[in-house]
């Protein structure tokens, strides 16, 4: 993954900074050189013209609470979580979204700060929210608007995590939330995280699980259960509207859902895999290019793994990092973890 590298702070309206690593137009290519490619991955979905808005209100739909339950477990543990998180550390969210979850954190952490520094009555909190669509990092930038904050969007991928680092100030508590984690090849994020985690810094993530493993009648329930999510109406027209906003038919294709085991490390793992399966002989027009589609092409789309809690637990052994403290909702179908790289 490489952006421009141009980097140009510009002033929102009152709500702090906002740095471009990446921009709507490298975007866009990259949107025509994926399909090309007969690939549509996931940060393609929150982008675009419609892309934030469409991620919004998928958040607020009935069929798909993933994101909102994880928001009920932060807010109901809150003020254990931020025991064991030190003052004076910025706020870096990656995958920010709304901020919703974010705002949760540094009301908490403010509080922690003026109840540790009543003297100088100030608190000097720095907070980074990153994603990449620029419209999501103006929402998270909004929502916190009128906390004594010093904050800095920053529009870029995670993937470019050494190029976003140059702009946050050590320590941080590095945050990837809304099940986001879930989103990416399990020893990938680990070992970006670690490779470019200093120190003090420390790593927060949750994760929306599978509650058990095997195939007894608990796990067949927990099976349907995700597929019942993830193939929804609503979440399916969330996958499928890049090809629509580019002028495809919704008669010219269909989104698929599967749920499979892949071998890993820790043992056999659920993954959602997605698709895009075209139904008749079609074209999409992406600025001066097209793409021609014929009948029966697959356009492979993103996945979300579903590990069990003890399945997280080892991985992050494995990639070395040390749990502080962990949090599990009572049906053990959602976690939050805070974690440190082991030195
Ligand atoms: C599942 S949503 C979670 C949003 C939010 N954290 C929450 O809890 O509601 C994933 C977020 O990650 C962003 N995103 C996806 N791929 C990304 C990437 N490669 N780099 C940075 N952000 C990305 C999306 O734009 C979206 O806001």
């Amino acid at each position: 993954m490489s952006g421009t590298g141009t980097v140009k702070p510009e002033q929102t309206q009152d709500n702090g900074e906002k740095i471009k690593t990446t921009s709507e137009e490298d975007i866009e290519k990259k949107l025509y050189e994926s399909l090309k490619k007969h690939e549509l991955p996931d940060y393609l979905l929150y982008t675009g013209t419609g892309g934030a808005k469409n991620w919004l209100k998928l958040d607020e739909s009935e069929t798909f609470p993933v994101a909102r339950q994880l928001k009920v477990l932060l807010e109901k543990n809150i003020a254990s979580i931020v025991r064991f998180i030190p003052t004076g550390m910025s706020l870096v969210s990656v995958g920010v979204g709304s901020g919703d979850k974010e705002r949760v954190l540094l009301e908490e952490l403010i509080k922690k700060n003026l109840a540790e520094k009543p003297a100088s009555g100030k608190v000097s909190m720095r907070y980074y929210p990153i994603d990449i669509s620029s419209q999501l990092v103006d929402v998270a930038l909004e929502k916190v608007r009128d906390l004594p904050l010093e904050r800095m969007g920053v529009v870029g991928f995670i993937e470019e995590m050494p190029l976003l680092k140059k702009h946050w100030r050590l320590p941080v508590l590095f945050c990837i939330l809304g099940n986001t984690f879930c989103n990416y090849e399990p020893e990938f994020i680990l070992q970006l995280v670690y490779e470019n985690l200093e120190q003090g810094d420390l790593f927060f993530f949750d994760a929306n699980l599978l509650p058990t493993q095997g195939s007894g009648e608990e796990a067949q329930s927990a099976r349907k259960s995700v597929l019942g999510t993830y193939a929804s109406r609503e979440n399916a027209l969330f996958n499928m509207y890049p090809l629509l906003q580019y002028g495809m038919d919704p008669d010219d294709f269909d989104f698929e859902l599967l749920l499979g085991h892949v071998d890993s490390r820790i043992g056999a793992v659920y993954r959602t895999r997605k698709s895009l399966n075209i139904l008749k002989d079609s074209k999409i027009k992406i600025g001066p290019e097209t793409i021609n589609f014929r009948e029966g092409d697959i356009i492979r789309m993103g996945f979300t793994y579903k590990y069990t809690y003890n399945q997280i637990i080892d991985l992050l052994d494995i990639c070395g990092f040390d749990v502080l403290n962990s949090f599990l909702s009572e049906d053990r179908t959602n976690a939050m973890i805070l974690a440190k790289k082991r030195i």
